[in-house]
């Protein structure tokens, strides 16, 4: 089999070192791919442009792809799954509509109200003194989404009434968010422990993955600046199985049921970012359409199914109720380029990488994002370099999450390039909770 992997972030090499460990696989392609997708033994980065759809399913017929995963949600929003299966491509992930949940916060906002899915009370507004009004009325502390795809940095949770005037400022009238923020979504501040909810989805049968959790700001303690991710756990003990049966009854089934109504049923995988309050109770924070970054690595770390099948049995509307998944706990730590996440370093060469080999340690594996090959060669092997702001997630096993902790900590420690920068405290919440 050959399989099509788009995107180029540790998400998707999580994704294609799961599908190459497949013994019918032959080759993943990964569009566009990084240095680590190109070391995977039965993976192959390939130059494709995401945004011309022909092109996609062009490479796929010559290349017998059997079928594609979409790794990030801006093919998603932008209609790609639409347009392979008109053209009778297997494609895994949510149509154009479906896709609305991420790509639209009002509109994911209006399908929640609409289906009585726990979520924060809140308003849109395109003028920005009646934002200002409303939040006046509402106090603070409160919270400003940019409506559109922000890159997870569409969103400001304002401390007090003037910087959520800012924020409002910022995105309506200075247009510092582009498109996305020309509208602005105004949201209760919801209290309690996050966690990130992932499932298969085959637009009737929910298959929900390993539970995880991961860390946002950019600092030790949960501070600074909100981030694409500086790493994640699995499992996330603040799920417990109580809180888990009323995401799948109150969040995930609804979801399920209303887009099947609708006449566009789901498929592919969703994540629901969820608020889980004292009394247990989860709220949704967000929708996404896709695997959560980095969510993905830990949670695939643990897959013990092939994911091969589980995509197949997707496509053809069969997905299994349980996957298998390793008892052991999984952890990943972000390494971040110099300047992450105002801005990213390009170019710094990375040493102490572990060496991709057969013998090597089954507990450890380091997942490469913003990574490319530089231009020299070190024992016949191409230098490694940063190539994006979250350059590598170092994922590792162990029995419990202090311990897979400690591991990955031990392994990001070993690697080296300029302006290197990473949380030590990833999975600090569950850690407190064991001891
Ligand atoms: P989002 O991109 O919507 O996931 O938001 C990024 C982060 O902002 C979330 O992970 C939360 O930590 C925080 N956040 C978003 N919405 C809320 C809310 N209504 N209440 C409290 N925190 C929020
Ligand atoms: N880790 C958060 C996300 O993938 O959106």
């Amino acid at each position: 089999m050959n399989i099509l992997i788009i995107g180029s972030g540790g998400r998707e090499h999580a994704l294609a070192w799961q599908c190459a460990k497949d013994k019918n696989v032959n080759t993943v392609y990964v569009a566009s791919g990084n240095a680590g997708t190109a070391l995977e033994p039965h993976c192959e980065n390939v130059t494709l442009d995401v945004t011309n759809h022909q092109a996609v399913i062009d490479f796929c017929q010559s290349s017998n792809i059997d079928f594609v995963i979409v790794g990030p949600e801006a093919p998603l929003v932008d209609g790609l799954v639409d347009d392979c299966q008109k053209a009778d491509i297997a494609i895994w992930g949510p149509t154009q509509y479906c896709a609305q949940l991420e790509g639209s916060k009002t509109f994911a906002k209006e399908f929640m109200i609409a289906n009585n899915i726990p979520t924060a009370h809140y308003q849109a507004f395109t003028d920005a003194t009646a934002a200002k009004a409303y939040v006046s009325e509402q106090g603070a502390p409160i919270v400003v989404k940019a409506d559109g795809l922000a890159a997870g940095k569409g969103v400001i949770v304002a401390e007090s009434i003037e910087d959520a005037h800012q924020a409002i400022d910022d995105m309506l009238a200075d247009n510092k968010f582009g498109e996305a923020g020309s509208r602005v979504v105004i949201e209760q501040f919801l209290t309690g422990e996050e966690a990130s909810f992932i499932c298969m989805i085959d637009g009737e049968n929910i298959l929900p993955m390993a539970t995880s959790q991961d860390h946002k700001r950019i600092f030790e303690g949960d501070t600074g600046a909100n981030t694409g991710g500086m790493g994640a756990y699995s499992p996330a003990p603040v799920v417990t199985a109580e809180v888990h049966n009323k995401v799948i009854e109150r969040i995930i089934r609804p979801v399920v049921q209303a887009m099947k109504d609708s006449g566009h049923p789901y498929t592919g995988f969703l994540y629901a970012g969820l608020m889980i309050d004292e009394h247990q109770d989860p709220y949704v924070i967000e929708f996404n359409c896709r695997f959560g970054d980095p969510e993905t690595q830990p949670i695939m770390m643990r897959l013990q199914s092939s994911l091969v099948e589980l995509v197949q049995q997707g496509i053809t509307g069969n997905l299994p109720a349980e996957a298998q998944w390793d008892e052991r706990a999984a952890l990943g730590i972000v390494l971040a380029s110099k300047g992450y996440p105002q801005s990213s370093s390009k170019g710094d060469v990375i040493t102490g990488l572990p060496q991709i080999t057969t013998d090597s340690d089954d507990t450890v594996k380091v997942f490469h994002a913003g990574t490319k090959f530089g231009d020299t060669s070190q024992d016949g092997i191409p230098v490694v370099e940063t190539n994006g702001g979250r350059v590598l997630c170092v994922t590792a096993l162990g029995k419990d999450i202090l311990e897979a902790q400690q591991k990955a900590l031990v392994t990001t420690a070993s690697i080296r390039f300029d302006g290197a920068h990473y949380r030590r405290d990833i999975g600090h919440r569950a850690i407190s909770r064991q001891s």
